[in-house]
C-alpha cells in the first residue's frame, strides 16, 4: 500500500510501510512526544514506552497494527495505527495511536493520516479513533482540520501519596 500527496511545498510525499530498516529514524521521531507530554509524565518514561511499543511492532507486527513513513529525501513521518473493539458494540474499529513528523506544516501530517484513514476503510472499519494530550494546541487543531471531533474527555486523578 503506498499513496503520494502534495505537500505544502509543492513537492511529492510518498508514504509506505515501515520496514526494520527505519528503526532509527522513527525512533528519533518519536522523542518528539516527550516535548508534548502531560506535564506530570517524565520525559524518560515518555521515551522508554515509545522505544518499547515500536521495537516491537517494527521487530513483530501483528495482522492488527501497522507503522507507515512518510517520505521525501529521507523519512519524514511515521504513524502507527492498530484495530482495537469499541466499548459498546465491540466492533472492530481503527486507533491512530502515535504520529509525529520531523518538520511541521510539511503535509506530511496530512498524508500519514490518509494512509492511515486508508488502511482502516480497507480493512471494513466504520471510523477511525485517537488521543490528543490536552496541552498539545497545535495537534488538536490539525485533527480539527482533518474532520475529527472530540467525542470523550479522558481525566486522570493523580494518587501520589499511593507508591
Ligand atoms: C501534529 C503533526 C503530526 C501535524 O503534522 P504536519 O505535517 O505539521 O501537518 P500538515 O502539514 O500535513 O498539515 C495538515 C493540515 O492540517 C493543518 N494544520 C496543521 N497544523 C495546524 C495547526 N496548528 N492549526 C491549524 N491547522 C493546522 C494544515 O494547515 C494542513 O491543512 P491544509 O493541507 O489544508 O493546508 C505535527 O505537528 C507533529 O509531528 N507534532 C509533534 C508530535 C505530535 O504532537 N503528535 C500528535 C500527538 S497526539
Amino acid at each position: 500500500m503506498e499513496t503520494e500527496s502534495r505537500s505544502g511545498d509543492s513537492q511529492r510525499i510518498g508514504v509506505r510501510a515501515a520496514v526494520r530498516a527505519d528503526e532509527d529514524a522513527i525512533l528519533a521521531l518519536a522523542r518528539r512526544f516527550s516535548e508534548t507530554r502531560p506535564a506530570w509524565r517524565s520525559a524518560e518514561e515518555v521515551d522508554e514506552g515509545e522505544m518499547r511499543v515500536l521495537r516491537r511492532v517494527l521487530a513483530q507486527p501483528a495482522s492488527h497494527e501497522a507503522i507507515f513513513v512518510a517520505e521525501r529525501d529521507g523519512v519524514e513521518g511515521f504513524v502507527y495505527v492498530y484495530a482495537e473493539p469499541d466499548f459498546f458494540t465491540g466492533e472492530p474499529h481503527a486507533h491512530i495511536s502515535e504520529i509525529a513528523v520531523a518538520r511541521d506544516g510539511s503535509g506530511a501530517g496530512r498524508a500519514l493520516m490518509a494512509m492511515a484513514e486508508r488502511w482502516a476503510t480497507d480493512r471494513g472499519h466504520r471510523y477511525v479513533s485517537l488521543h490528543v494530550n490536552a496541552a498539545n494546541e497545535r495537534a488538536a487543531r490539525f485533527y480539527a482540520t482533518l474532520g475529527y471531533d472530540l467525542e470523550w474527555q479522558r481525566l486522570n486523578k493523580r494518587l501520589s501519596d499511593v507508591t
